[in-house]
């Protein structure tokens, strides 16, 4: 893999399983010190030793980014510890679906809070850093990526609240986007569709027996594929910005 990321700093969010874990190994894999966010502290330090003994430069950072003050700490934590910030893969969410009629209005809250509220926090926290590196940096360019879903660009049954979260990120992508782009600062969306990730095993069983049954009988995606959509983006020329990648299994239909 070519080393073209070299000298710079990424920071990936939800980085313990599925994309953010296949989209650390793959940056760092091109040459850039990880900065890891998550929760689960154990699985973190797992991966942060298995990176560095593939010769990469990582941080493990312990953050739960739905709470405001959390979620702006790991940025600062991820510059003071690895020096700068080129790249930021906002990936961290939590898709609980189900109809909303007698859905738990708990799970709503928990995905407002993170799939939008701590989206917004890290990206907020983290554009002042990104504007500097593409100023001085050694690309001259930054990148936030922002992974939305299939679900950011078609609504259906059963998949409501989680459609809500993923458009408001498709929206606010693209609105940054046209207020950053000009100063070389990248702002880009991933919208996968069925990933084979832990995503699905939060969804209540009730609502995996009946809406999901149809997902497992097709090949999903691996992390991988969508790491390699993410890689793909950040190391383009800083002439190119690639806004949205929509990358489905071949075998889905919707
Ligand atoms: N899998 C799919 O089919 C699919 C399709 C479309 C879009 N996506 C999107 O892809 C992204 C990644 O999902 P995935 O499929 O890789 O699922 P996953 O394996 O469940 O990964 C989610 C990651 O987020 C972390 N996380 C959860 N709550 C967090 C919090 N409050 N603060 C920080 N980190 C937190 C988890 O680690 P801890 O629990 O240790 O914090 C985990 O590393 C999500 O935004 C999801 O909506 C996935």
């Amino acid at each position: 893999m070519t080393q073209d990321l070299e000298g710079t700093v990424a920071l990936v969010t939800g980085a313990n399983s599925g994309i953010g874990e296949a989209t650390a190994r793959a940056l760092a894999g091109h040459g850039a010190a990880v900065a890891l966010a998550a929760r689960r502290k154990d699985r973190l330090d797992a991966l942060a030793a298995a990176i560095e003994g593939e010769g990469g430069r990582v941080l493990a950072i312990e953050a739960d980014v739905t709470d405001r003050d959390v979620a702006i700490a790991a940025v600062e934590r991820t510059v003071d510890d690895l020096g700068r910030l080129d790249t930021v893969v906002n990936n961290a969410g939590v898709m609980l679906l189900g109809p909303i009629p007698d859905a738990p209005v708990e799970e709503w809250d928990r995905m407002v809070d993170l799939n939008v509220k701590g989206l917004l926090y890290v990206a907020h926290a983290a554009l002042p850093h990104l504007s500097r590196a593409a100023e001085d940096g050694p690309r001259r360019v930054a990148d936030l990526v922002n992974v939305s879903s299939v679900a950011g660009r078609r609504a259906a049954a059963g998949a409501g609240v989680y459609n809500a979260t993923k458009f408001a990120v498709d929206a606010f992508t693209e609105a940054l986007r046209q207020e950053v782009t000009a100063s070389h600062v990248r702002i880009s969306v991933v919208e996968p569709g069925a990933v084979a990730t832990e995503l699905a095993s939060h969804v209540r069983q009730e609502v995996r027996d009946t809406m999901m049954r149809g997902l497992s009988d097709i090949e999903r995606l691996e992390a991988e594929d969508i790491a390699d959509a993410i890689a793909y983006i950040v190391t383009r020329d800083r002439r190119v910005a690639v806004n949205e990648i929509l990358v489905r299994p071949s075998e889905q239909v919707r």
